[in-house]
């Protein structure tokens, strides 16, 4: 089975609106037709709008995160309904920000996919090891505990086309990328657990990007992997003709 290879920005908390619309402009306009599919995911304030700018372009939109009920009195939090009817098509989950700053945990990270799957989101769900965790040779545990609880409960015809994330958290931001072997072997044992908590189906099928210090400079021999299905960008994301430069290298 061919997979779609995929580049997603993250915009995290950076760019105004103005700005954030002036990025998603050049990154659509930027485009000829690559053949694979290109996201990015700005701020909550931005989405509407970015989403108004990215219209009839091929440029999907992602929120960075969900709650998980549909409305009702949670300040500061926007819902599944709400990030779809601002325009977005996917959502972010479980990044290693959200779990390190925001207290988000295997359990909620799994309410939220089950939100964005009730809410006809397809939901990008991260995962990955800190260094000490790797140091422990404690990856493959980390990123088993970290599939199995947000996956708890879903069937395979439950999964909505859900996007995984390889993030080794010790590569996100730090300009140290995983080596490709590295992020090569991370993604195969993610397919393999696929397989054995679902199916064969859903073990090929399924999208695994990674992330963690992708720029166009070692974006081709990350990508070149037969594994690794595409990447999830930060910083790069953040400049068109990075973001640009990363989506020629695939
Ligand atoms: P980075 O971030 O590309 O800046 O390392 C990746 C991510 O957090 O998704």
């Amino acid at each position: 089975m061919t997979r779609r290879k995929m580049v997603a920005g993250n915009w995290k908390m950076h760019k105004t609106l103005a700005e954030s619309v002036d990025l998603a402009g050049r990154v659509a306009e930027g485009l000829k037709d690559a053949d694979l599919d290109v996201l990015v995911a700005p701020t909550a304030l931005a989405l509407a709008a970015v989403g108004t700018r990215l219209a009839g372009s091929m440029v999907l939109l992602a929120a960075q995160n969900i709650f998980w009920e549909e409305q009702g009195a949670y300040t500061g939090e926007v819902s599944a309904p709400l990030v779809r009817a601002a325009g977005a098509s996917h959502v972010i989950i479980g990044h290693s920000e959200r779990r390190q700053y925001f207290g988000e945990s295997e359990k909620t990270a799994g309410l939220r996919v089950a939100a964005a799957l009730a809410g006809g989101l397809v939901p990008i769900l991260c995962v990955g090891e800190t260094l000490a965790e790797r140091q422990k040779d404690q990856t493959q545990g980390v990123l088993e505990s970290q599939l199995a609880g947000a996956l708890a409960g879903l069937a395979a015809n439950d999964l909505g086309g859900l996007i995984l994330a390889y993030e080794p958290v010790w590569a996100i931001g730090t300009g140290v990328n995983a080596s490709a072997q590295q992020a090569n072997e991370a993604h195969a044992f993610i397919r393999a657990w696929l397989d054995y908590r679902f199916d064969k189906e859903v073990a090929n099928g399924t999208r695994i990007l990674y992330g963690g210090s992708v720029k166009p400079a070692n974006a081709a021999g990350l990508l070149n992997q037969s594994e690794v299905d595409g990447a999830l960008v930060g910083g790069a994301s953040l400049n068109a003709a990075d973001f640009l430069g990363i989506i020629q290298a695939v």
